[in-house]
């Protein structure tokens, strides 16, 4: 039921602390400083042995993929692919044998998903599920895998699934890197980072009544670009595809410093563009991208978590969200996209929970 939510869309974007406490819960050994998972099926000896992990999906799953690119890159030191399950079905990569696949699905039903784990098992890979919907197609056709356990997701547009991929990508990361290069302390670190993530994706909610009036100045606009880098730029896609797929609004979401090379011809007065800016090692990359903008005539949304006085001067919307580490800011930042997208669409009068031409999940090719 609504519980009092107009949609389920915003309904479940509210229970996004509860969701990653879920995700969390049970899965952290304090002691060891590391992850537990129980359905792995893997001794940590053949885990110790894998040296290279796929990730494939499709949609928004595909971008939480990325994120784990970046995670399991930077903490666990394992070369990561990502790819479109699409295409992988019908690809024919080299891929030694100690090349693991994850493929990552909220429904756990979606055709190009399930046929990608399937190919690849079918060559002798260990396929692995990072699912949502227990007993799925797909859950069951994996040779093991980690649930969400972020309850059941009704709006078509995926919120709570993504940032619970986020969050146990960012456990398998810390898994996988114990049985490697990181250290205790760092593994202790990372716990105790990954334990305050659900509070700060809380606190990341109260923007909602801002960035409805925010929704409110943007939503006759017909293109929009979603700009960040590293742990943002999937942020950067995902905001875009929340924002095409139930307001119809077209938008395109880029690496922020990739503008350079074609995009940035689209902006003017009319096109906003949305910078996913947080404190960290790029931010001056980021604010320097920022200026470019600006200087061309577009209006800027900023998320940040910096008190930063050229950000206010150059931005005509700024949009606050909790500093937490780099690694994790995928989760917090997505929150006001998330709420962006749901208020422009109610704002064009679109059907939020069941936009034109989507399904919930998609079980033809
Ligand atoms: C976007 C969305 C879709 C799904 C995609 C994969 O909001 O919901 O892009 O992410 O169809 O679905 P699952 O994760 O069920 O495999």
């Amino acid at each position: 039921s609504l519980e009092g939510y107009d949609h389920y869309m915003l309904k479940e974007i509210f229970e996004q602390p509860e969701a990653l406490k879920n995700a969390i819960r049970g899965r952290l050994d304090e002691e060891n400083a590391t992850a537990i998972f129980g359905g792995l099926n893997l001794t940590p000896q053949q885990l110790r042995s894998v040296n290279r992990i796929i990730l494939t999906g499709c949609g928004t799953s595909w971008h939480s993929a990325l994120v784990g690119e970046y995670l399991l890159e930077e903490f666990a030191r394992i070369p990561v692919e990502v790819e479109y399950a699409s295409e992988l079905r019908y690809r024919n990569p080299p891929l030694e044998s100690d090349t693991i696949v994850f493929g990552i699905t909220q429904s756990g039903e979606t055709a190009d998903t399930l046929a990608a784990l399937r190919e690849m098992k079918r060559k002798g890979h260990r396929t692995l599920a990072l699912c949502n919907v227990v007993g799925s197609s797909i859950a069951q056709n994996a040779d093991g895998g980690v649930y969400l356990h972020a309850g059941p997701e009704i709006g078509v547009a995926s919120t709570k699934a993504y940032t619970s991929q986020c969050i146990v990508l960012a456990l398998l990361t810390l898994y996988f890197g114990r049985l490697r290069h990181l250290s205790f302390e760092a593994g202790k670190q990372m716990i105790e980072e990954i334990k305050r993530v659900p509070a700060a994706v809380q606190e990341a909610l109260s923007c909602d009544q801002q960035v409805r009036e925010v929704a409110a100045k943007y939503q006759s606009a017909t293109n929009f670009l979603y700009l960040g880098r590293q742990y943002n730029f999937p942020t950067a896609l995902e905001g875009a595809l929340k924002l095409k797929e139930i307001s119809y609004i077209h938008a395109e979401g880029y690496p922020a410093a990739e503008m350079k090379h074609g995009p940035i011809a689209l902006v003017d007065e009319q096109t906003p563009s949305v910078f996913i800016i947080p404190r960290g090692t790029v931010y001056d990359k980021v604010m320097s991208n920022m200026e470019e903008v600006h200087a061309r005539g577009g209006p800027i949304i900023a998320i940040t978590s910096h008190d930063d006085n050229r950000i206010t001067e150059i931005a005509e919307d700024v949009i606050r969200i909790p500093e937490v580490p780099e690694f994790l800011q995928p989760i917090v930042s997505v929150v006001p996209l998330q709420l962006l997208s749901y208020h422009i669409a109610l704002a064009r009068g679109c059907d939020v929970d069941k936009p034109r031409n989507l399904a919930k999940s998609v079980t033809v090719e």
